[in-house]
């Protein structure tokens, strides 16, 4: 299978700042500011800034994407499940992106990929007018071949392959099983590209586990937020973004 990517492409970060959002929330209070978190991260050399707006607004609040829509100069990926109400939210916004995403109220997070090849008539439909407002639609998917045929049969632009798997095997120390799902990630990002779809990845990525998915040469684009969020604890927001743009670049073969 062939792929028009040249595997030394630069990849794009987009930093997901649904946890600031989360920590303010958990006092009810406006610090610390989502918006400020955006403005910090594009300055530390993000590509873009992810937000996904649960239907319980768990996190991200309806005014969290105004601002943010105001105020960003990198583009918005605004994730959010597949319903009227996000519809309208969308079409409202026209973000440069929209990332598809399964949600179910008892989760912690978003926890498998959207089943876009049991639901295609019903999503062609629902993607066909953001996509006529401009956005890039993305299928946060599993890398079943499946689902990936789907996705790009209902005209989607873009797919995330869900590395929350691959993550998981790694933490629990189960190398074997995470070579493998590496393996269905790497085959899953080949035949998106083979299909014309623009291929992203993302949850659960780590500086340890980051490396083996950013060399996967189809990729364009890694969304990031829990760890980042995290590791800002420690060392700030933005010498946390720089060490994980280090630590792609190192793996892709285009760091300066
Ligand atoms: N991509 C998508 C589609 C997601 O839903 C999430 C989590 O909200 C992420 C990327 C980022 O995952 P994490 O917060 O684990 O880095």
């Amino acid at each position: 299978m062939t792929t028009t990517l040249r595997p030394t492409a630069k990849l794009r970060l987009g930093v997901n700042i649904d946890h600031v959002a989360t920590v303010r929330n958990a006092r009810g209070s406006a610090w610390p500011d989502p918006l400020r978190a955006a403005l910090l991260a594009e300055t530390a050399g993000a590509d873009g800034i992810t937000a996904h707006l649960r239907e319980d607004r768990r996190h991200i609040r309806d005014a969290d994407i105004d601002a943010l829509m105001a105020a960003l100069t990198v583009p918005l990926n605004f994730e959010c499940a597949a319903t009227a109400e996000m519809q309208a939210i969308v079409l409202r916004h026209r973000p440069h992106a929209v990332c598809l995403v399964p949600e179910k109220r008892e989760e912690r997070t978003t926890e498998g990929g959207l089943d876009v090849a049991s639901d295609q008539n019903r999503l062609k439909d629902f993607i066909a007018p953001l996509r006529e407002a401009g956005a890039r639609v993305s299928m946060f998917i599993s890398h079943d071949p499946r689902q990936i045929e789907a996705s790009a049969g209902i005209g989607a632009a873009v797919v995330e392959l869900h590395t929350g798997l691959y993550s998981d095997l790694l933490a629990d120390g189960e190398i074997a099983l995470a070579d493998r799902e590496l393996d269905a990630l790497r085959a899953g990002a080949e035949l998106a590209a083979s299909l014309g779809l623009e291929v992203h990845a993302g949850h659960g990525l780590t500086y340890e586990n980051v490396e083996p998915i950013a060399a996967i040469p189809e990729l364009a684009e890694l969304n990031i937020g829990h760890f980042l969020v995290g590791e800002a604890i420690f060392r700030g927001l933005g010498p946390a973004i720089e060490e994980m743009r280090r630590r792609m670049d190192l793996a892709r073969g285009t760091a300066a």
